[in-house]
């Protein structure tokens, strides 16, 4: 199913598992990064599967990457403030950001204390187009996951977002709650260098037959149109029955 030597499967038989491999290539890539140029981007996500990761990258892991080089940025965020448990930066500060020394100004959080989610939006837009000002430049690694219903970030079917092609972050609804969202579009995705696709539980099988079948509908299978332009996608599984 996988086709292009650029795409990657790793099936794993546990959460666990995964998330200690995981942890291990986050490792290897932050140190070559920073060996070949001197920082490295990581684009963290939301949701409950990449927590034991950050959990390991901040214990076993912390001592094994050079975190003063290291600058965090966020896919999508829900539009709710940063101090409440929805927040994916509340979880990403809980898991790995208390835990780890990397500079407070290389937490790059997306601004939602903005006037709005499109004020918010072109604000982390400025902030990235700043941070990645070369032309070909994209995160070094950008960690994504996997809705049953074949979203990723919050790039939900049918949204109007799927669209864009040209703004690297727009306002998004969600189905669930918190429904505002802002998150990273497809062109802005597709720029990182690697991509890793986290998904554990047996209720994404179909969403992930469907997204590496090669003709899945990308409006209504979003995370089918994650195909890095140059850069490598790793899918990182738990076993699907
Ligand atoms: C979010 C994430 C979202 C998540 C998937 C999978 O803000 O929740 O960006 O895209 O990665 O919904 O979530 P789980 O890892 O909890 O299954």
């Amino acid at each position: 199913m996988i086709r292009s030597q650029r795409q990657h499967l790793r099936q794993f038989a546990s959460l666990d598992d995964l998330s200690r491999a995981a942890a291990a290539a986050v490792v290897q890539l932050t140190a070559n990064a920073i060996e070949q140029r001197g920082r490295c981007a990581i684009v963290l996500s939301g949701g409950r599967t990449p927590r034991t990761l950050y959990d390991l990258l901040a214990t076993t892991c912390r001592d094994k990457v050079d975190w003063s080089r290291v600058h965090l940025f966020w896919g999508d965020e829900r539009w709710v403030p940063a101090t409440d448990k929805l927040s994916n930066f509340h979880m990403a500060r809980e898991a790995l950001l208390d835990r780890v020394p990397c500079p407070p100004d290389q937490i790059h959080p997306m601004p939602v204390e903005a006037e709005s989610p499109d004020a918010g939006a072109r604000q982390y837009e400025e902030t990235l187009r700043t941070f990645f000002s070369d032309a070909t430049a994209g995160p070094d690694l950008l960690l994504l996951g996997m809705g049953s219903d074949g979203h990723t970030a919050s790039l939900f079917p049918e949204s109007p977002a799927l669209g864009e092609r040209t703004r690297w972050v727009v306002p998004a609804m969600a189905p669930v709650e918190p429904h505002q969202r802002i998150t990273l579009t497809i062109p802005a995705i597709n720029r990182a260098m690697n991509v890793f696709l986290l998904v554990a539980g047996s209720d994404k099988q179909s969403a992930f037959a469907a997204a590496v079948s090669g003709h899945a509908d990308p409006r209504r299978c979003p995370v089918a149109m994650v195909q890095p332009a140059s850069g490598n996608l790793t899918w990182w599984l738990t076993p699907m029955p």
